[in-house]
């Protein structure tokens, strides 16, 4: 089976997560350290797969089983750089668990070698540090076209040899986080990269729910999102060619959502009537008449009001009581009017300085409605199968929840 190494995002179990819901049959092989990941894909995965994950930096394939030590390594660089054409080449060393000096000896009798086969050679990193992503997008690494990046984890047990495949492109996320004409901070500024993996929980649970276009080889989506503010999940789902439905209560994230939208449609030439979208004004807690309705919901809900610091106890449970209300009247409102469909939604966490405070009563309610709270992968508490997403720069933290419909003879 096809191996790959995942070097993950900030939050490393929601990457992890992410990775089980978007690969079929992924197979996690061995945690090394707390970002790296070595899994097996049934099916080889296409670079291009990369872009598509918010908690994936980056990807490298394995190249072979037959490598067992460090000596091999040059003859393994000059064999991947086959391909590359012109005489020059750059490569690139991406390492776990060598020490400095091992990787400065390596790269340099990579150098060595390489000029031994008649290849004028640039090295990209230092011994401490592997080349930025973007270097690797343009010096031309990831397809081969100017050079390669070599990939070893070593450890106990271990030595895992592959090429990098893919890595994440800094600058697009910052571009469409930062360039977009309206961002609102007192919203809390959803992260793209969050936004795509609460898209690909929503095409894990389309599947679950047996949504034929979550089946097809491009998957398709009609996601909904009901508290969509300036739109981040939105911009993320007509990203990836899925037309999107967008609501929220108060007209400034109608207009801001449908601003950054149009401005996302020009600067990616994305035309209506190839992803179309709506935007309007609703209650999320009042009945939802769709003529179409979508095939997931995936919504980052209120995260009540914004803190510039830390909230006292008494100011978190009063926050928690007034959202627990909310989460309530909106899944309440879902079951009835949107009925059947998958919700993935975030719940906030306050982050006291005792301890974080979670929502409690909501789960009461869960157990009266026809959803099953499920997970792509094993959840780290098994009383509380859900994902925690928490930056140390911010007082509410966001606990990420995956609702899937139950069936009617599972209902009862
Ligand atoms: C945390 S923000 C969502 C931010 C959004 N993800 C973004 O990209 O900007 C929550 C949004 O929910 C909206 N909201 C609050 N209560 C609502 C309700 N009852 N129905 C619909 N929208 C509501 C707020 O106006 C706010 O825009």
């Amino acid at each position: 089976m096809p191996s790959y190494v995942a070097f993950l995002g900030h939050q490393p179990h929601i990457s992890i997560a992410e990775l089980a819901a978007v690969v079929p049959g992924f197979t996690l092989q061995k945690r090394v350290e707390k970002k790296v990941a070595i899994f097996e894909s049934p099916e080889p995965l296409k670079p291009e797969i990369l872009s598509t994950l918010g908690g994936t930096v980056v990807l490298a394939e394995k190249l072979s089983d037959s490598v067992l030590d460090i000596s091999n390594l040059p003859k393994v660089l000059v064999q991947a750089l086959e391909k590359t054409r012109g005489r020059k080449v750059t490569f690139g060393l991406r390492t776990v668990g060598l020490p400095p000096k091992t990787i400065r000896n390596l790269y340099r009798k990579c150098k060595d070698t390489l000029r031994h086969e008649g290849r004028a050679n640039r090295y990209v990193g230092t011994d401490r540090k592997p080349a930025a992503t973007v270097l690797l997008h343009d010096a031309g690494l990831l397809d081969g076209s100017h050079g390669c990046e070599l990939t070893i984890i070593a450890g106990e047990e271990l030595f895992w040899v592959g090429r990098t495949i893919a890595a994440q492109d800094v600058d697009s996320y910052t571009k469409r986080d930062m360039e977009k004409p309206v961002r609102d901070t007192t919203v809390g500024l959803l992260p793209p990269k969050l936004a795509q993996i609460m898209l690909n929980f929503g095409l894990w649970l389309a599947r679950e729910n047996g949504c034929k276009g979550a089946f097809k080889k491009t998957p398709q989506l009609l996601v909904l999102d009901p508290f969509c503010g300036t739109g981040v999940i939105p911009m993320e789902a007509l990203l990836r060619g899925w037309p999107v439905l967008a609501s929220d209560k108060v007209m400034k994230g109608v207009n801001g959502c449908s601003k950054n939208l149009d401005w996302l449609r020009k600067e990616e030439k994305i035309a209506k009537k190839d992803v179309p979208s709506a935007v309007w004004k609703q209650d999320a807690l009042k009945p939802f008449e769709l003529k179409n309705p979508p095939d997931a919901i995936v919504t980052e809900t209120s995260l009540g009001t914004p803190l510039k610091e830390r909230p006292t106890q008494k100011d978190a449970m009063k926050e928690k009581t007034e959202n627990e209300a909310l989460q309530e009247g909106f899944l309440r409102n879902i079951a009835a009017t949107l009925p059947g469909i998958p919700i993935v939604c975030t719940w906030p966490v306050w982050r006291t300085k005792a301890k974080p405070i979670f929502l409690e009563r909501i789960w009461k309610v869960l157990g009266e409605l026809p959803y099953e709270v499920v997970l792509p992968v094993e959840p780290e508490d098994p009383a509380r199968p859900t994902l925690f997403y928490r930056r140390e720069d911010q007082f509410v933290g966001r606990e990420i929840v995956l609702l899937k419909p139950k069936k009617a003879e599972e209902k009862k």
